[in-house]
């Protein structure tokens, strides 16, 4: 259609009409309970209280999946629908649809955009194919406290490399060609705006208080960068922010999201979240909470029904709500018009079967889990000599299928490799024995052993939405069992299991080799056992702190300076009964390659706002080891009008380094980066001294001076 017709089809929809669009609800309202095939992604609404006939006004759909299901609902719909609007499938497809790939958290650690893109395009194609147009993701959450059980679906503590996934993400949702959704493409939505990653105390729901310093030189950051992609959507969050429920927040959705950050698209709320801006005690009624949310400009309602009931009164009391429900509305069928659905609302149902895990997105997600792993320690046990005889694989993790991660949408364990599988396929001709508890194993295959391999972490269903901890510590079973297989004496490597980075250092000195492979989607035992037989070479860097104990958190690397930093002293900045520093920072990752950095130079010594400088180097592959490189650049500005952090990540480059190989990695240095958000929210950078550091961020490689 063309926009003077969406127009037209604007003029002639009755107010009821344009508020269903306005709403979006659960797959069973129109077609009747349909068995397993609704992702249930929510609690389930009292009563809606809506008449058959504004069921039939509804917009949108959410959680429903399958072709042949959507196409019923769809089908039913459109019988009762006057002006024959077709309705929009949502879903939650977070790591793959029914491929599943590694859980966001672990993505991100391979520093890779292209494989997140790839990801999120297999994932669109699958989405497509069984007729679903719109996914919620990315989700660039700025995380920092691992008690928060949604940094799973986060992409890390920094903001640059979160932005950055998160656009890439949107990239291959989206597949644009010429401004529209490419063929296969589903429209993307970004969430949750804003700051949901600093819920206080890492409790899931609760409030964000934060100076706008803080929110928009870092919280605010990863969706800046990331709507760069153009999102056809973003979903407002469910926190409140400096005292608003993010909901109801005219300053945030209105005056940032749309008019600082230049956000075209729909705004759809969280689920539910219209009516819970009633229980945070901001409005008296529901019909007071749709107006503040119709006043902050929330496009769709997601499956609570305030909109509809009460959006009448509000919007005929108000001609500027008038303007913007018919913008609102607009919007939507806008999307719908470039998703194609007026010409045919309907999807393939042959086509779907052809298309749910290809050959191609399986052996891709083997791909993306072996690079989402991360070696964090390793005192030369991995990779396991190929010649091994007898492998024991125990623990919780050994044996089972329920390595996909949280979200895992349609995927299903039976098609998910457990370790014990992985390891038999790549070990043929070694004897593997797989056991949960160690009094299972009989004494003799123990003793026979070469190498155990000790799963440890947490199971999948600890972390994600309502998962926050207040102990992110191992199980006490699992570390009294790594303690008894290290006084058996016999070689051991652990792999750990978790959605969230775990507080470890009860532990950590027994462990002589850690691999952390998070939740790993479909192909995690093939992908762990490549690694541990290095056949593949680990190369996931840290996006996330691991804490020594869970009292550390939140825990981040670029916290900002104090006066009295962390030393031996007790009038220092630091906990009395723990040591400085996270366990494994941000930016850690081993790997089995001798990889060697050389010439690092920059081009000048002096930068300007016209002058930008290239830092260049040379890094080596020492080894046979076929691997990837991840080069970490960090600044710190140590004299600063406000402060700033104790190290800040101004750029990073992943590289490609086949075995014997030399290359040369230039990065340029832009004045632009090394700015801060002032007190006065102002992007400035004083003139002085700004020192320079790669990987570790402890070794400075070099100083700049900034001259204005
Ligand atoms: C609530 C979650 O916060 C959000 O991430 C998700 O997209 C919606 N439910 C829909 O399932």
């Amino acid at each position: 259609m063309e926009k003077e017709q969406l127009r037209e089809l604007l003029n002639r929809m009755t107010l009821d009409e344009k508020l269903g669009q306005l709403t979006q609800l659960t797959g069973e309202h129109f077609a009747g309970k349909i068995d397993d095939e609704m992702v249930e992604t929510g609690p389930a609404m009292e009563d809606l209280d809506l008449s058959e006939e504004q069921v039939g006004t509804v917009g949108s759909v959410l959680g429903s999946s399958s072709a042949k299901v959507i196409n019923l609902i769809q089908e039913k719909y459109l019988e009762r629908s006057r002006l024959k609007i077709p309705l929009l499938f949502m879903h939650d497809a977070i790591h793959g649809y029914r491929t599943i790939f590694p859980i966001p958290l672990g993505l991100s650690c391979s520093w890779d955009s292209e494989i997140v893109k790839k990801v999120a395009a297999y994932t669109a194609t699958e989405l497509r194919a069984a007729g679903i147009q719109v996914n919620f993701s990315p989700m660039t959450d700025l995380v920092r406290d691992s008690r928060w059980g949604r940094v799973m679906e986060a992409f890390g503590e920094d903001h640059i490399l979160s932005g950055r996934l998160g656009k890439a993400m949107i990239d291959g949702y989206q597949k644009e060609v010429n401004g529209r959704i490419g063929e296969h493409g589903v429209a993307a939505c970004l969430k949750h705006f804003a700051a949901y990653g600093a819920v206080h105390a890492g409790k899931d729901y609760a409030s964000v208080d934060m100076s706008l310093r803080e929110f928009f030189g870092y919280y605010a950051r990863p969706y800046e960068i990331a709507l760069e992609a153009k999102p056809r959507m973003v979903m407002s969050s469910f926190n409140s922010f400096n005292g608003e429920p993010v909901t109801a927040s005219k300053y945030l959705l209105k005056e940032v999201l749309r008019d600082k950050f230049q956000f075209e698209g729909i705004v759809i709320s969280d689920w539910g979240a219209v009516a819970e801006i009633k229980s945070a005690g901001v409005a008296e009624n529901d019909k007071e909470a749709a107006t503040e949310a119709f006043k902050a400009g929330v496009d769709i309602e997601m499956v609570s029904s305030n909109y509809l009931r009460h959006g009448a009164d509000i919007v005929n009391a108000s001609e500027e709500l008038q303007t913007w429900l018919d913008a609102a509305v607009l919007r939507i069928l806008t999307l719908k018009n470039n998703l194609g659905l007026f010409e045919n609302p309907y999807v393939n149902e042959e086509e779907e079967a052809v298309l749910l895990r290809s050959e191609e997105a399986i052996a891709f997600a083997k791909q993306a889990a072996v690079e989402s792993c991360v070696l964090l320690k390793n005192e030369k046990v991995l990779p396991i000599n190929a010649s091994v005889k007898n492998i024991l694989i125990l623990g919780p993790f050994a044996k089972t299928k329920e390595l996909m991660g949280g979200w895992s949408c349609k995927g299903r364990f039976e098609e998910t490799i457990s370790l014990e599988e992985g390891i038999r396929t790549t070990f043929q001709a070694a004897k593997v024995n797989a056991y949960e508890k160690l009094e299972e194993c009989p004494a003799d295959l123990y003793e026979k052993a070469d190498i155990i391999l000790l799963t440890i972490g947490e199971p999948w269903y600890q972390s994600g939405e309502g998962h926050s901890s207040t102990n992110i510590e191992l199980a006490a079973e699992q570390q009294e069992l790594v303690r008894e297989v290290k006084k058996s004496g016999k070689n051991f490597a652990c792999i750990g299991f978790s959605g969230r980075p775990l507080a470890l250092e009860s532990v950590i000195e027994d462990i002589p080799a850690l691999l952390w492979c998070w939740y790993l989607g479909n192909c995690a035992g093939t992908a762990v056992a490549e690694l541990i037989s290095g056949a593949a070479t680990p190369s996931g860097k840290l996006t996330m702190s691991f804490p020594r104990v869970t009292g550390q958190t939140p825990l981040y690397y670029n916290e900002y300076r104090s006066g009295k930093p962390a030393n031996d002293s007790s009038y220092s900045s630091r906990y009395q009964d723990c040591e400085i520093g996270p366990l494994y920072s941000f930016g850690h990752g081993l790997s089995y390659a001798d990889i060697e950095y050389s010439n690092i130079q920059l081009s000048a010594a002096t930068i300007t706002e016209q002058r930008t400088v290239q830092l260049s180097m040379e890094i080596t592959n020492n080894s046979e080891y076929d691997t990837k490189e991840t080069v970490i650049l960090y600044m710190d500005d140590p004299v600063s009008k406000n402060v700033r952090p104790v190290k800040e990540m101004l750029d990073y480059q992943r590289i490609t380094l086949p075995p014997y190989t030399k290359k040369k990695v230039v990065f340029d240095i832009k004045a632009e980066d090394m700015k801060y958000i002032n007190n006065q929210l102002e992007k400035v950078l004083e003139p002085g001294e700004i020192n320079l550091y790669l990987n570790d961020g402890k070794t400075p490689i070099g100083k700049l001076i900034y001259v204005s």
